[in-house]
């Protein structure tokens, strides 16, 4: 048995469906990659951060209407761009789960809220309280754990980037790494794919469903929208892999 998880991030949906974002018009571009994701079977969706840019209700209600049609139990973390009050206002019904906390098929998957009320530049932080919730439920549960929040906890090598991370990475660093079954850390915020193990936990940065940051180096298909694919095994074992869609 595998536990199928894929993760949506960065999807910057606006009121008006015809909105584009440097260019590209985040509605359509996030049809393109639910059609790739329902394609790929899952058994839960993750939506990791800024799911709308402006955060208005319609929306919210636009990213239901792509999502709901999927009918997967859906967990969901703002992003710096959303309105934690108005998200989960209108997140209150099924699919969607309000849980942080949840165990399937051997696996514990916990989500943290990384924003930041005072950020003056999109930068997160891991609250104590937020610390507190992951150390207690690191402590109660020893299964093979995938820990998800919106900012990145570890440098992407962009200069501009690496300032509106968490900005107490060490503290949260050094609370996952005293609990040896945290496997995958996954995040969004960096729009751009991102894999690398740090003290033997797997970082994960995802793409964006809309527009990507893109390297110097970067190849063309790095700039297509995308979502990423885990596969959780009984044995505490796992794969991950990013599946994008062409755009046009
Ligand atoms: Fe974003």
């Amino acid at each position: 048995m595998v536990l199928k998880i894929a993760q949506i991030t960065d999807t910057h949906l606006f009121a008006d469906r015809k909105t584009a974002m440097r260019g590209l018009v985040t509605w359509d571009s996030l049809g393109d990659v639910v059609a790739e994701v329902r394609d790929w079977k899952p058994d839960v969706l993750l939506l990791t951060g800024d799911l709308t840019h402006r955060g208005e209700p319609q929306a919210y209600q636009h990213l239901i209407e792509r999502i709901a049609p999927l009918n997967l139990p859906t967990y969901y973390i703002p992003g710096n761009h959303d309105q934690v009050d108005v998200l989960n206002q209108e997140f209150k019904d099924s699919p969607f789960l309000a849980d942080n906390v949840f165990q399937r098929q051997g696996w514990q998957v916990l989500l943290l809220d990384s924003t930041l009320e005072t950020a003056e530049s999109g930068e997160g932080y891991v609250s104590e309280a937020q610390l507190q919730e992951l150390e207690q439920s690191l402590t109660a549960c020893s299964q093979p754990t995938v820990v998800v929040l919106h900012h990145h906890p570890i440098p992407m090598g962009i200069d501009w980037l690496d300032t509106i991370g968490v900005q107490n990475s060490q503290a949260f660093l050094n609370c996952l790494t005293r609990f040896p079954q945290v496997k995958l850390v996954l995040f969004g915020h960096v729009h751009l794919k991102f894999d690398e193990l740090y003290q033997g936990i797997q970082f994960c940065g995802t793409p964006s469903t809309c527009k990507q940051v893109l390297r110097e180096e970067a190849r063309e298909q790095e700039a297509y929208p995308g979502f990423r694919g885990l596969r959780l095994f009984e044995d505490g074992t796992y794969q991950t892999e990013v599946i994008r869609s062409h755009p046009g």
